[in-house]
């Protein structure tokens, strides 16, 4: 038996950031993290709905990318056959990993912060604005955001003491630029974001995104540690162990999944830019001759996995990087970006990079930091400034034994930021009738059944002649398959509503004919259909159904 579903039925998606945020709260997916102490900026904690949903899309990613990865066949697009595997490295690392890999000394943001306001901001994220008013021109300026001619206007206002039925006294002059174009001696014009007097932003200075710690009890300065600000480089420096301690041969593409830190000066757009995030890894070492073809097989076949699981083709784009953007040793890079709600019509936030490194961290782990030339980095005495490892990492074919350090395409995605673009693309406002047949705006997580953090939830119609007893038993059927939510309170069209907003796929009610007939209904969450299914193939009506989007 199948169920009636009509996948593809998916109107636009209801784009409105506030909304998702709240319903993000409301039903918890998503929490402030140290909420009840006023927050910890940059920090966001996972609901019951949302620990499930990031986990199945981590699932999604692994599975996808590793354990079912099809290597007796040439994939479509793939230059040759290829093998994936995983790890898990610690958070913590030897400090020279850093030291080797340039996030030591590169890794770092420009800052200024404000003396009248005491706020800090990045340098490259204030724009601004000339305008005169009173007879004096300034630079009113705001952080980069979607309001931000509104926050000029608002800004200068209150700089120049006008009310809003006087603002045309406000002359504009020329378009909004970036702070960082524009020249010094302009400095004491500027109006900074928060600030209510003229030239109150320090010089730029560089701030290390990566968190510091301390190993052991005693530790000094020569214990100090750090947080990793990428998963990536505990498999350049396990690479080696990996292929030692298998029969795997290249082409390889090693993954991993977990936590990264990065102490980012402006936090911001709800978990887009947070200091604490999840990042999905691979590090495929590849021959440096095949490399420029496996590059373009990554970008395509990451880029074709976001839809796969429901982003919509509209909404996303593969920018990739222009010449002069790219090291010299890269062939390239590309961006996969989205549309995300909370950006102005027309821009793109990133998702993932999909970049081709050459042998740049192999090699800087084995002889030491290399330089942009890919030289070894001097220090002032002569000395190579951070030394490598001194081992060997590079690769002996054994079929042509021939020995080279291989190269490396690196599609490097974000958990978090994929599991936001997944609940922006799903929100959803559509009508739909209610229990009397009026038809009623209802919200919606059109999420892929993959995602869906609970697959079916179960209803007894009403909590009496034996319709819970019966409910309970095909809710603990189901729960061995897949995670299922019981609920007996309220009306069942409100019950409905809540699975709605869940994003759950399917609703199972047992009702007066379930008792006379033993079938169930099983409510489809986009099209609204009902089946009628036998409670013995429920489960198999279900796996169906997920099976079949
Ligand atoms: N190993 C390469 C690397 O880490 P990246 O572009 O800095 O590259 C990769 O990061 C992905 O990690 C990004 O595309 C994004 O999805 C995620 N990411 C990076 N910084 C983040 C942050 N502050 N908050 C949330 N996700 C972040």
């Amino acid at each position: 038996m199948s169920l009636d579903v009509t996948p593809n039925q998916r109107p636009a998606p209801t784009r409105n950031m506030e909304q998702i945020v709240s319903l993000c709260k409301r039903r918890g997916y998503m929490f402030q993290n140290s909420e009840i102490y006023g927050g910890c900026n940059g920090f966001w904690d996972y609901g019951p709905l949302g620990v499930e949903l990031k986990r199945n899309i981590k699932d999604a990613w692994w599975h996808d990318m590793v354990t079912s990865h099809n290597d007796m066949e040439v994939l479509p697009g793939a230059p040759a056959i290829y093998s994936m595997t995983g790890i898990d490295s610690t958070i913590i690392m030897h400090p020279q990993v850093w030291k080797c890999s340039g996030h030591y000394d590169l890794f770092h943001d420009f800052m200024v912060d404000c003396r009248e306001s005491k706020k800090r901001y990045r340098h490259d994220q204030i724009v601004g604005r000339w305008v005169q008013a009173k007879g004096k021109r300034i630079f009113a300026t705001t952080q980069t955001s979607e309001q931000e001619l509104e926050q000029l206007e608002r800004q200068a206002m209150k700089f120049f003491k006008l009310r809003a039925k006087n603002k045309e006294q406000m002359e504009w002059d020329g378009d909004v630029i970036a702070l960082v174009d524009l020249d010094a001696e302009h400095h004491e014009s500027v109006l900074a974001p928060d600030a209510k007097t003229l030239d109150t932003l320090t010089e730029p200075r560089e701030f290390n995104l990566m968190f510091k710690t301390t190993i052991g009890a005693l530790g000094g300065e020569n214990d100090a540690a750090f947080l990793r600000p990428e998963t990536a480089q505990g498999i350049f420096v396990n690479f080696k162990n990996v292929i030692d301690s298998t029969r795997f041969r290249l082409p390889l593409g090693i993954a991993q999944t977990g936590k990264s830190f990065r102490n980012e000066i402006t936090p911001r757009n709800f978990t887009f830019r947070s200091r604490e995030f999840e990042q999905m890894e691979i590090e495929f070492f590849c021959h440096p001759d095949a490399s420029g073809d496996w590059y373009r097989f990554w970008r395509d076949r990451r880029m074709q996995w976001y839809q796969d699981l429901g982003l919509s083709a509209d909404r996303l784009i593969l920018r990739e990087h222009a010449a002069s953007e790219l090291a010299h040793y890269s062939i390239g890079t590309a961006d996969i970006e989205y549309a995300f709600p909370f950006l102005p019509t027309g821009e793109y936030g990133e998702l993932e990079g999909v970049s081709h490194r050459g042998d740049f961290d192999l090699r800087s782990h084995m002889e030491g930091k290399l330089t942009k030339e890919l030289e070894l980095e001097l220090g002032e005495d002569g000395k190579p400034k951070h030394r490598g490892s001194g081992k060997d990492l590079s690769y002996r074919d054994d079929l042509t034994n021939e020995k080279f350090v291989p190269h490396v395409i690196e599609p490097s995605a974000g958990a978090d930021r994929a599991a936001l673009a997944f609940l922006c693309e799903a929100y959803c406002e559509d009508q739909a009738p209610d229990e009397k047949g009026k038809m009623q705006t209802r919200t919606v997580m059109r999420l892929h059944p993959r995602l869906a953090p609970i697959k079916a939830a179960i209803f007894p119609l009403v909590k009496k002649d034996g319709m819970p007893e019966v409910a309970k038993k095909i809710y603990l059927d189901l729960k061995k398959h897949f995670n299922v939510f019981y609920d007996d309170k309220g009306a069942v069209g409100r019950r409905y509503r809540r699975q709605d907003e869940a994003g759950t796929p399917y609703c199972i009610t047992v009702d007066g004919q379930s008792l006379d007939d033993q079938t169930v209904t099983i409510r489809d969450r986009d099209s609204l259909k009902q089946s009628r299914v036998s409670i013995d193939e429920c489960v198999a009506a279900i796996q169906e159904g997920l099976a079949s989007q």
